[in-house]
C-alpha cells in the first residue's frame, strides 16, 4: 500500500489516506488467546472487510454514527480519523465465554436487559474488567460518556439482534471500540465474526471465531466465515 502505515494490530492495518480519512486494511490473519494462537487464512481478510461494511452500512440506515464511510479496494475500508479509546464495550443477550468463567452464570442464560461490560484493550494483562471508577482514573470515559456508550450499545443491538434473527442468525455477544471525532463518540474498528458471537437459530450451531479458539481446522473457520457473509448479503 503507498501509503504512510499509522499502526499494525493483530488483524487490521491503519494507513494515513488523507487529511480527514484512514484507510482499515483486513489482513488474512486470525488470532485467539490475545495473540498465543495464530494463523492465515487466505480471503478472510475480504469477508471481513466486507462483512463490516455491511452492518456499518445498516447502522449508518439507522442513525447511529460509525467511522465507516466507503471501501477503498475489496479488503480496504475508507475511514473518518478517530482518536481511539483503547476499551472493549461488550454487550451481552446470552451468556458464554468469559462471564460464564468469571461470574456464577450458567452458559446459555438469557440476559434481559442485556449485560454491557468494558475492558481495557492489554493483552500482556489479559484484557481486564473495568468498572466507572477506573475509567475515569486512566481517563478512558467519563461517567457520562460511559452511559452515552452504553446507550448506543443498546442501540446497535437492537438493530443487530434483529437484522440477525431475520437470517435464521442469533447474536450471543458482540464487542465495539470507540473513539472521538470531533468532540463526539463514534464507533469504529470492525465489526465481525471475530468480534460476535453468532449462532445458527435453530441448531445452535457456532458459526463465529469460538471454532477457530476451540481449534477446529482453518477450513472449517473459513467455510464458516463465507457462509455467514453469504446469509447477511442476501
Ligand atoms: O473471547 P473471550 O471469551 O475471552 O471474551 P468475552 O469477554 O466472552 O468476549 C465477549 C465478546 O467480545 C465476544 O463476542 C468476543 O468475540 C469479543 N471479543 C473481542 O472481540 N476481542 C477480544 N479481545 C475479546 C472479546
Amino acid at each position: 500500500m503507498d501509503f504512510t502505515k499509522v499502526s499494525e494490530g493483530k488483524t487490521k492495518i491503519v494507513y494515513d489516506y488523507d487529511k480527514d480519512h484512514y484507510l482499515l486494511y483486513y489482513k488474512d490473519s486470525i488470532t485467539a488467546g490475545d495473540g498465543a494462537r495464530k494463523d492465515e487464512i487466505p480471503g478472510k481478510g475480504v469477508l471481513n472487510a466486507q462483512t463490516s461494511a455491511i452492518l456499518f452500512r445498516l447502522l449508518e440506515s439507522k442513525g447511529i454514527e460509525t467511522h465507516y464511510v466507503g471501501m477503498y479496494d475489496e479488503r480496504t475500508m475508507i475511514v473518518k480519523k478517530l482518536k481511539m479509546i483503547p476499551v472493549e464495550v461488550v454487550l451481552r443477550n446470552i451468556a458464554t465465554g468469559s462471564i460464564v468463567k468469571r461470574l456464577p452464570i450458567k452458559e446459555g442464560e438469557r440476559f434481559d436487559p442485556p449485560i454491557i461490560e468494558f475492558f481495557l484493550k492489554d493483552d500482556e494483562r489479559h484484557d481486564p474488567l473495568l468498572n466507572y471508577s477506573h475509567m475515569e482514573y486512566f481517563r478512558l470515559f467519563s461517567r457520562k460518556e460511559a452511559e452515552q456508550v452504553e446507550e448506543v450499545m443498546k442501540q446497535v443491538n437492537n438493530v443487530l439482534y434483529k437484522f440477525f434473527l431475520e437470517k435464521g442468525l442469533l447474536l450471543y455477544d458482540f464487542k465495539l471500540e470507540f473513539g472521538k471525532y470531533q468532540d463526539r463518540l463514534v464507533i469504529g474498528d470492525e465489526i465481525t465474526l471475530d468480534s460476535m458471537r453468532i449462532r445458527e437459530k435453530d441448531t445452535l450451531r457456532i458459526l463465529d471465531k469460538d471454532v477457530y479458539r476451540k481449534g477446529a481446522d482453518l477450513d472449517t473457520v473459513k467455510k464458516n466465515y463465507e457462509e455467514f457473509f453469504k446469509r447477511i448479503s442476501t
